[in-house]
């Protein structure tokens, strides 16, 4: 048994995600929590709300409540999303907690103490209208380089090229429109990333289970060199920049720390208010010098989290000299795309959390999302896709084999699960098909190749009708009805083995599998041992258990929904 820690890339605060998010953090991090629990293992799955940054301020601005209020509502409306699409998260925290106030406070003080901070003077744009100095991303203007009116202030669409907003010629506010801006001195933390380049090499040259997405942009930002960055930002919402007596710093009387500064840094808080609240010891997850040392730790994010994870996150933790748990393995995504394009609220291209469980249960989103799940690639998401993966994966492949098996006991087996016949050819290629599956589908879920995983349960459930089209009760019945019950008895421990598998991914549907058929909890662990006990596995159900048809396990997708969804959510003619 071993004890894994797992975070997934906190959401941001200002809105319910789309599927996309959902995809490429979330949801993987809870299969694979759920799929080691099953395994045995002592598992911690960490996540959270991303609260603080301009977004968020802008957001609650345009909401028209403050900050605080904004943030209250939306956290809540991510966690209510968060538990309708079943993600077993031990704590869903917040970083604008008092806990995480108190970390990010003391790790800026450990990294100043350090050498590793230093205040400088920065030149930035800021808007008289709005108020505020703005972030690159929200100055426009004309590029310098091309010419072009509408370049952002961190990079112009039109020639590609990396610019610092007060470059911009003619620069503008996104936010109001305004034209009122000016060219502002301000002074800032910055963490001295540089210095700490040949500790992150060192650091990242022995690192193991990273995908190849993950080291080569690792590398890449080490290979082009790590730059200084502030830490801290000119806003009202945030963590206090504080000194050494807990006042605020001089000169920082209206800044507050970066969020990306104090984002990962919840990944601890969020533990400690997990601990707070559940009695755990959230010491033992992270300080290795109070057994963390023995916890392994995973992170999964999407590939723009990349270099926060890999670089700045460690810069903080292995600056601060003391001995924090640092990521073991990670997990990067690429994007589900919506038909090959972006996700936008705006364009209402897409579908968003809150709107997805509307108009199918959150069991049809997580196989479908897990099966295509954009590992070494971007991934279209389609509504035809989605209709023919569930139609014939879920609906035929599952829900048929588990309905037809036990309306068969119950109509022809009093529902008793029966005894009699010995097994021949049929059932040994099933076992022996069983013995490789099964193994490659955990190892697969060992190595967080969630596509794999999936094609492998896929494959053991038609491995599982291959065997009941082959043995065909139905027919020996007339004539034998021995053979009939070996049919029947193996195909209903393959019911309650595709139940058993299906745990982590369609969490729902499988209990109601392992409900109809009387399996005890304590029975629906992944207790395989070494998998020399699979041959008993498809005769394990005591005989005579009385079984149950489950409830309707899923309806199948129309094509007048798709039609319905793509209307309402835009699909590839919208
Ligand atoms: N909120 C960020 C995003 O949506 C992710 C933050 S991950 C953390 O991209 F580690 F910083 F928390
Ligand atoms: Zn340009």
């Amino acid at each position: 048994m071993a004890r894994i820690l797992i975070t997934s890339a906190l959401p941001y605060i200002n809105g319910v995600k789309h599927l996309g998010n959902l995809a490429g953090s979330m949801l993987p991090a809870d299969v694979y929590a759920r799929a080691m629990r099953l395994l045995g293992h002592d598992v911690l799955y960490i996540c959270a709300t991303d609260e603080h940054g301009t977004p968020a301020e802008l957001a609650a601005q345009e909401a028209g409540i403050s900050v605080s209020e904004y943030c209250d509502k939306m956290h809540d409306a991510q966690k209510q999303a968060g538990a309708n699409f079943k993600m077993s998260y031990d704590y869903f925290g917040r970083s604008s907690a008092p806990s995480n106030h108190e970390l990010t406070q003391h790790f800026a003080q450990i990294l100043e103490d350090n050498g590793l901070i230093e205040e400088r003077v920065s030149k930035q744009v800021y808007s008289n209208a709005d108020g505020r100095f703005l972030p690159d991303r929200y100055v426009e203007g004309t590029c310098p380089n091309c010419d072009f009116e509408k370049a952002r202030g961190d990079q112009c669409d039109n020639c590609g090229k990396l610019l610092d907003p007060v470059e911009l010629i003619n620069p503008y506010s996104s936010v109001s429109g305004s034209h009122d801006v000016e060219v502002r001195e301000t002074n800032h933390l910055y963490l001295k990333q540089s210095a700490m380049s040949d500790r992150l090499r060192a650091w990242v040259d022995k690192a193991e289970g990273w995908p190849p997405l993950a080291t080569s942009i690792a590398y890449k930002w080490l290979d082009e060199g790590l730059l200084d960055r502030a830490i801290t930002r000119d806003l009202k919402w945030g963590i206090p920049v504080t000194d050494k007596t807990g006042n605020r710093r001089k000169g920082f009387e209206n800044k507050v720390f970066y969020v990306w500064f104090d984002a990962p840094i919840e990944y601890i808080a969020a533990t400690q208010d997990w601990a707070t609240e559940t009695g755990g010891n959230w010491e033992s997850w992270w300080r290795t010098d109070k057994g963390a040392d023995d916890v392994h730790y995973v992170q999964f994010m999407g590939k723009d989290n990349v270099a926060f994870h890999t670089l700045s996150f460690p810069t903080t933790i292995i600056g601060s000299g003391e001995p924090w748990k640092l990521v073991d393995s990670l997990k990067a995504f690429n994007w589900v795309t919506w038909y090959g394009g972006k996700f936008s609220t705006s364009n209402k291209r897409g579908v968003f959390m809150d709107q997805a469980i509307e108009i199918a249960p959150s069991d049809y989103w997580r196989w479908h999302l897990m099966a295509n799940a954009p590992e070494s690639d971007d991934a279209a998401f389609t509504w035809e896709e989605f209709r023919a993966g569930i139609n014939s994966d879920l609906a035929n492949v599952l829900g048929n084999f588990v309905n037809r098996i036990t309306k068969y006991t119950v109509s022809k087996f009093d529902g008793k699960l029966p005894s009699g016949g010995e097994p021949g050819k049929a059932e040994a290629a099933l076992i022996s098909e069983l013995e490789t599956r099964i193994p490659a589908m955990i190892e697969f879920y060992e190595t967080r190749e969630f596509r794999k995983a999936m094609a492998e349960t896929r494959a053991i459930w038609a491995a599982g009708n291959d065997y009941l089209t082959q043995a065909a009760p139905w027919s020996a019945y007339k004539t034998d009805v021995d053979k009939a019950a070996i049919g029947v008895r193996y195909g209903l421990n393959l019911a309650a083995l595709f139940g058993i598998i299906a745990q982590p991914i369609i969490p729902d549907a499988a209990e109601k599998i392992l409900d109809a058929l009387g399996i005890p909890q304590e029975n629906r662990t992944w207790n395989f041992g070494d998998y020399s006990g699979i041959k008993d596995l498809v005769d394990a159900l005591p005989h005579g258990l009385e079984i149950r048809p489950p409830d309707m396990l899923f309806h199948k997708i129309e094509e007048t929904d798709v039609e319905a969804w793509s209307l309402r959510f835009g699909g590839p003619s919208v």
